[in-house]
């Protein structure tokens, strides 16, 4: 066959790819009880499953073209030194981690030494610390925003104090120049765990964008997928190929994908105790992993990275939405609040029940109108069974933490929700304020 026939059977299929879609993936009609509303979920037209099926027929498989080109829009949303796709933001997470303990990066993180991280946290921020024998050091968050407090951090400071980790909670940017200062003033290496938090501004700039290495998540809830996937940014020269090596077998060859000798002296490397000559490809300078993703699930995140400023911009929208909604619930609800540098890409509508026995029924209540809600993350991740005899230390009270674990939970914000949808979920929220007797008499004194 020609390439000519094949290009054009590749283009017919594109084309019935798209005429799929308009058949099979309609948006349904919302009916209140009846439709689930979800807290979070992929949001898609043709372009992704075209690109998908374009990958597909490629059959390339691997980290290719697709992979590249996502690599280099996110270099640029970032304007970062490196941007690496990776499997998962868990994997994101694990690959900075490993890349700060790498032997060969001077001040390198070596069992033992401490790293400050929020005790409200994803467990997947926290395991790659103790997975490399850090010690982690739990600190309070703020009530309202989520995020870790700069002051307990800075208390938390001691001697053995190598790093800061920090997830963007639920897409609200931490205070970063607060933990940027910390960080200086201190020597401590900053990951900003963004898998939340694509889009969020600090200061006019992107998070991710601040400290030596960020994360991100393409995880369908997140502000745009992949399926399963992530990324790295990595923002110091000095830590690209220490990360691409651990990304890509703890191989010390830089070449890309199909490509060979790059370097210009591949069966001329002496390393280690293996004898001169030894084919590059083959060199291991760290012992690392396989965490790339697949070029089809690159080929979707290039066409969902095409609406990312679209899908931000409805999350904040949703966000308003139902933040104005439900302004009449202040006695009975903590609402988020931001930091006045930040503007979140939300994530989701975090909110905290003032009076703590009511987290259950709310929840329930919803459900039972088929309205998704989550829990904050882990909550207070110290209560969690898997932590059981983990090395650890603690840094004063966690008060709010506990308050967050025990009344906390989030709304969803994600650009498939409609108007309509919002709307339910401030009724329904409302609904069980007025429904529970302190309620009612309250909601009719403000209206
Ligand atoms: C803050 C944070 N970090 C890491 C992750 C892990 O991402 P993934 O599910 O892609 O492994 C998540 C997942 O939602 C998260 O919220």
């Amino acid at each position: 066959m020609s390439t000519i026939d094949a290009e054009s059977i590749k283009q017919e299929i594109l084309a019935k790819v798209r005429d799929y879609f308009k058949q099979a993936h309609e948006r349904k009609v919302f009916v209140p009880f009846q439709t689930k509303i979800p807290y979070a979920g992929r949001v898609f037209d043709a372009e992704e499953i075209v690109n998908l099926a374009d990958a597909a027929l490629e059959f390339w498989l691997t980290l290719g073209r697709f992979g590249q080109e996502l690599e280099r829009k996110l270099k640029t949303f970032f304007d970062a030194r490196d941007a690496l796709l990776v499997n998962s933001g868990s994997s994101a997470n694990l690959l900075a981690l490993g890349t700060l303990c790498s032997p060969h990066l001077d001040r390198h993180l070596k069992p033992g030494d401490e790293v400050i991280t929020p005790a409200v946290t994803f467990p997947t921020t926290l395991a790659p610390i103790v997975q490399h024998q850090l010690i982690p050091v739990f600190v309070d968050s703020e009530t309202g925003t989520y995020n870790v407090d700069p002051q307990q951090v800075a208390d938390a400071i001691s001697p053995s104090t190598r790093a800061i980790v920090v997830p963007h909670t639920l897409g609200n940017p931490c205070d970063l120049d607060a933990l940027i200062a910390l960080a200086k003033r201190h020597e401590l290496w900053l990951v900003e765990d963004c898998c939340d938090a694509l889009g969020s501004t600090f200061d006019g700039r992107h998070v991710g964008s601040f400290g030596d290495l960020a994360t991100l998540s393409c995880y369908p809830a997140h502000q745009m997928t992949m399926g399963e996937g992530g990324a790295v940014i990595v923002n110091r020269q000095r830590f690209i190929r220490l990360a691409r090596s651990i990304r890509d077998w703890g191989r010390d060859c830089w070449c890309a994908p199909g490509v060979s000798d790059t370097c210009g002296k591949r069966f001329g490397w002496q390393l280690g105790e293996l004898p001169l000559g030894y084919d590059h490809k083959y060199i291991y300078s760290h012992l690392g992993y396989n965490l790339r993703p697949t070029d089809l699930q690159a080929a979707v995140g290039c066409a969902q990275f095409e609406k990312l400023d679209r899908f931000i911009e409805q999350r904040r929208r949703n966000f308003r939405r139902l933040r104005e909604g439900l302004a009449i619930l202040e006695e009975f609800l903590i609402f988020p609040s931001v930091h006045p540098k930040a503007d979140p890409a939300w994530f989701g509508f975090p909110i905290t029940l003032r009076n703590g026995t009511q987290r259950s029924a709310l929840v329930q209540w919803l459900e039972a109108a088929k309205i998704e809600t989550r829990m904050i993350f882990a909550g207070n991740i110290l209560r969690q069974p898997a932590m059981a005899g983990v090395r650890h230390r603690v840094h004063g009270q966690l008060r709010v933490t506990d308050k967050v674990m025990t009344d906390g939970l989030f709304l969803g914000v994600y650009p498939g929700l409609s108007d309509a949808m919002i709307d339910f979920v401030v009724e329904r929220v409302t609904g069980f304020f007025q429904a529970s007797r302190v309620g009612r008499s309250a909601i009719v004194s403000a209206t």
